[in-house]
């Protein structure tokens, strides 16, 4: 069954079930500042949990535009963690509760999908009887229903806002996967045999700042589902890598390399950095998040970045921007806001590659032989970060490969002792203009009648850019070579 069939059918599935399918919101949330990206189906319809706006329809049902960054550094070298990915959802504000949305899921996937239903394991809050009850009577042995806290079977779109306790499908690979314990299920610190398919969030409370939950008027049902992670296991692939929402990118990418996926572990992580990435950044520039120093945009530029040292790796034909078509094509049906950008897209990740192609040359250049010395000090972080713009998540994340830690703290207070300076350095510069009060009159007139008080040498942007960069290099350069940690 190919992603758009599964895609399909679940939408259908709830219609039927009179939901209104409503097509996915933007990947920047509206009027929501509580989170950067849409991190979840349930994002859009936040007022409707909590009160705040008359839900148009009791149920809907979506498949959703998700962007979450907290696994980042995890995406590639497994099957399953991704950074975009399509979230299938059904929702009720106020309408049907548990006593519905357990059976509804438990139909979809085993009626609907055929999945077997001896595989299927539920997780449920220590406190949720009721949960308990609906399972056993929907069909599932109690031995295969588990309680855990908060940390599994709690959820929330953030720290504040609607939450509630959850009850989580988990699909079991087999024994043959597991670590053998005795205690062995969903939720196990020792293997990946079981995984969690679908989220049943049963909304129940408005958090505050403070963490005081107060009961909403209407309970509703949040779920969510990786179309991603349900497409591998329908399919029986271990690796969400191995359905048709990734092998295009991934064969297309070993064209460039010259090396088939599959061959070799190191350079199989890089496809998979590849193919996520390429579908990240691609759904987020079509959404209008552009790369920057900050917010949304730093973090598209850190999602590039991470792609660029894979595509590095891979060798000099290999690059992320190639792949924006691609994606496009497998998207573009669905989300047309991909395939009419296309072209645009690709040349602002082209433009990105130029930028930051020095830059990674000679801090990869730099960081190589640290790595292999097998220690990474504070300020060669720093010195990576500062003079030659090198990220230090990515120093981080390559020096963890290698398992070698980075005092982040530290980097933290020399990146702070630094502004620092050059807050002193700039107010000492502006000090002999204190007192001299100037009006900026530009907003209602062109021309206006003034007195020049002082003449100073300025040089243009351009030169002085070039001096700074100058005097920095050649302070880090020595700072490099003297560094008695070094
Ligand atoms: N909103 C439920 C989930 O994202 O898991």
């Amino acid at each position: 069954m190919t992603s758009a069939d599964i895609r399909q059918r679940f939408l259908n599935f709830f219609k039927e079930r009179d939901h209104k399918v409503l097509p996915s919101s933007s990947l920047i949330p509206f009027g929501d500042p509580t989170t950067l990206f849409t991190i979840a189906g349930m994002v859009q319809f936040k007022p409707y949990f909590l009160g705040q706006a008359k839900p148009p329809y009791p149920r809907t049902a979506t498949c959703q535009k998700v962007f979450r960054s907290v696994d980042i550094d995890l995406v590639g070298h497994d099957g399953h963690h991704l950074t975009f990915f399509e979230m299938l959802g059904n929702f009720s504000f106020g309408d049907y509760f548990k006593e519905k949305a357990i059976p509804y899921a438990w139909e979809f996937l085993t009626k609907e999908l055929k999945l077997e239903t001896a595989r299927l394991w539920a997780g449920i809050h220590n406190d949720d009887d009721e949960s308990f009850e609906i399972w056993k009577k929907t069909g599932v042995p109690p031995e295969r229903i588990r309680r855990f806290g908060d940390e599994y079977n709690f959820w929330a779109a953030g720290p504040t806002g609607p939450c509630g306790p959850d009850s989580e499908i988990h699909y079991d690979w087999g024994e043959e996967y597991g670590c053998g314990r005795p205690d062995c299920g969903p939720n196990c610190e020792h293997c990946d045999r079981f995984l969690e398919v679908w989220n049943l969030v049963f909304i129940t409370w408005n958090r505050d700042e403070s963490g005081v939950r107060t009961p909403l008027p209407k309970k509703g049902i949040d779920t969510g589902m990786s179309l991603e992670r349900l497409t591998s296991v329908v399919n029986q692939r271990r690796s969400l890598f191995d359905t048709d929402a990734f092998q295009p990118l991934i064969q297309h990418f070993a064209e460039e390399a010259g090396k088939p996926y599959g061959s070799d572990p190191e350079t199989d992580v890089s496809y998979r950095v590849l193919a996520d990435h390429a579908r990240g950044t691609t759904m987020l520039l079509a959404d209008g998040v552009v790369p920057a120093n900050d917010g949304r945009g730093y973090v598209l530029r850190r999602v590039i970045r991470r792609a660029m040292v894979h595509a590095r790796r891979l060798g000099p034909a290999v690059h992320l921007s190639s792949g924006v078509p691609i994606v496009a094509r497998l998207l573009g049906p669905v989300y047309p806001e991909v395939k009419t950008q296309a072209d645009r897209i690709a040349e602002t990740v082209r433009s990105e590659e130029e930028r930051f192609g020095v830059a990674l040359r000679q801090g990869m250049e730099r960081l190589q032989p640290l790595l292999e010395r097998g220690t990474l000090h504070p300020e060669e972080v720093f010195y990576l970060h500062d003079t030659l713009g090198f990220p230090i998540e990515l120093t981080a994340e390559l020096a963890k490969e290698r398992g070698i830690e980075v005092d982040l703290e530290a980097v933290a207070a020399l990146m702070q002792s630094q502004r620092d300076r050059s807050r002193t350095a700039t107010s000492n510069f502006s000090a002999p203009l204190a007192g001299r009060a100037s009006r900026f009159v530009g907003y209602d007139h062109l021309e206006a009648d003034t007195s020049v008080t002082d003449v100073f040498p300025v040089a243009g942007e351009a030169e002085r850019g070039a001096r700074r960069a100058n005097r920095r290099h050649r302070l880090a350069e020595l700072e490099w070579v003297e560094s008695p940690r070094r």
